[in-house]
């Protein structure tokens, strides 16, 4: 007894001191031009897929992915967020994104094999140990489901074809903001000190926007100022006739509010003095009802009186409101 008690211990020793040897030394091969030992891959990739599919949210829980602002938007991301790994749909990836190890796919095979909810989960969690990044902010499902309508369109073979132009700040933010609605907001209706605020809170992390964070690292901080005087300048379209009878529900509560809801014009649209809050008339009714949602569910918690306003709020009150500030 004794001595396999010994032997055991010995062995153990002996275990740890070569596991200390490959670390110390260095032993193991880090090349990637080596790759996997034989059976390794399999293990790791049947790993990644049965993982997937556990965690991946229900099919019941994907949204309508068939609205062209959606799908746009996805796009819009897409070209600067994945396209430098993963290509586009039509065009080769770089030799030097073929020889990771393991290496991105081509978008268009990247989601062959995949239906929307995993999609969600994949990019919402990345690949650990793969180079495959996570969605860079939290909480943000919208956000994320809208490149999922691109990966749909990609799976349907009807994406939009990506633009980016890396040589003009303005024309790179044009992809979006302008041709796309929807999620996507208008911003000549605000004065350039508010959208150069907003640039720096996304900056800075604390407006959450994995898209937004996206997009201000594309371009120099000392050009926040110019854009932001821009695209305060430059004319976009008014959103669309909203249901009249969402508007009137919606007049009723944003001028008059309830015990629990403030009158959201005391300080969107005040009558008199300055306004405290930023203007939501003619916004597009998606965006509005994305940040109410969002600042409902204290995912968006940067200003406490704004937080406050928003806790009370259901999903009918958020869709009649948004549609009565796109009418205004
Ligand atoms: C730095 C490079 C890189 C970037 C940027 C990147 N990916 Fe990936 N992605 C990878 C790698 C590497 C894999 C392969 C992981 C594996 O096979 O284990 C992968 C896997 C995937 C897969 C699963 C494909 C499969 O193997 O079945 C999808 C879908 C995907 N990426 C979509 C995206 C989207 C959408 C974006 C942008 C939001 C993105 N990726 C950004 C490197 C990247
Ligand atoms: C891929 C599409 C896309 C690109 C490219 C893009 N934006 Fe945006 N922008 C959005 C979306 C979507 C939002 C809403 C984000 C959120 O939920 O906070 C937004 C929000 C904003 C806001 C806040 C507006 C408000 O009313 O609160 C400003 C300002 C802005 N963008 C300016 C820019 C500038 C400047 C650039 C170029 C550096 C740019 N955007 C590039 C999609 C984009
Ligand atoms: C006590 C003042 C106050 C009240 C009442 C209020 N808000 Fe706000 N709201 C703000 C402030 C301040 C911000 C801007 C926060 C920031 O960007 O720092 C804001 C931001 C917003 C935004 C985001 C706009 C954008 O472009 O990103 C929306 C949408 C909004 N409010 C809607 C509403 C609605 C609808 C109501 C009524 C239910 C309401 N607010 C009530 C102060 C208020």
């Amino acid at each position: 007894m004794k001595r396999t008690v010994l032997t055991l211990a010995v062995l153990g020793a002996l275990g740890l001191a070569g596991a200390g040897a490959v670390v110390g030394f260095g032993l193991y091969n880090v090349s990637a031009q080596v790759g996997h030992w034989p059976g390794v891959s399999w293990v790791l990739h049947s790993t990644f897929r049965n993982s997937v599919k556990l965690r991946a949210p229900a099919p019941s829980e994907v949204p309508d992915l068939t609205d062209p602002d959606l799908i746009a938007l996805g796009a819009g991301h897409y070209a600067s967020a994945c396209a430098t790994c993963h290509a586009a749909p039509d065009s080769f990836r770089t030799a030097t994104m073929a020889a990771m190890v393991p290496s991105p796919p081509r978008i268009d095979r990247a989601v062959e094999d995949w239906e929307p909810n995993h999609l969600f989960w994949i990019v919402q969690n990345g690949i650990k140990m793969s180079g495959m990044p996570p969605w860079p902010a939290e909480d943000r499902d919208d956000e994320v489901w809208a490149v999922v309508a691109y990966l749909a369109a990609v799976q349907e073979q009807q994406a939009p074809p990506l633009t980016l132009d890396p040589d003009s700040d303005r024309a790179y933010c044009a992809t979006c903001h302008g041709p796309v609605d929807g999620q996507v907001p208008r911003l000549d209706i605000h004065p350039p000190e508010y959208l150069e605020e907003q640039l720096t809170a996304y900056h800075s992390r604390q407006r959450p926007s994995g898209i937004m964070a996206q997009a201000v690292t594309m371009v120099p901080a000392e050009d926040f100022a110019a854009l932001a005087a821009h695209f305060a300048a430059a004319e976009d379209d008014a959103p669309p006739a909203q249901d009249p009878d969402l508007i009137a529900a919606g007049e009723a509560l944003a001028s008059a509010g309830t015990r629990d809801i403030p009158a959201c014009v005391a300080c969107h649209a005040p009558a008199e003095g300055p306004p405290k809050g930023p203007t939501l008339d003619g916004q597009h009714a998606e965006f509005t009802e994305v940040q109410l949602t969002l600042w409902r569910d204290e995912v968006l918690a940067y200003d406490d009186l704004m937080a406050a306003a928003a806790r009370d709020l259901t999903d009918a009150d958020i869709a009649a409101l948004a549609a009565y500030f796109a009418s205004r």
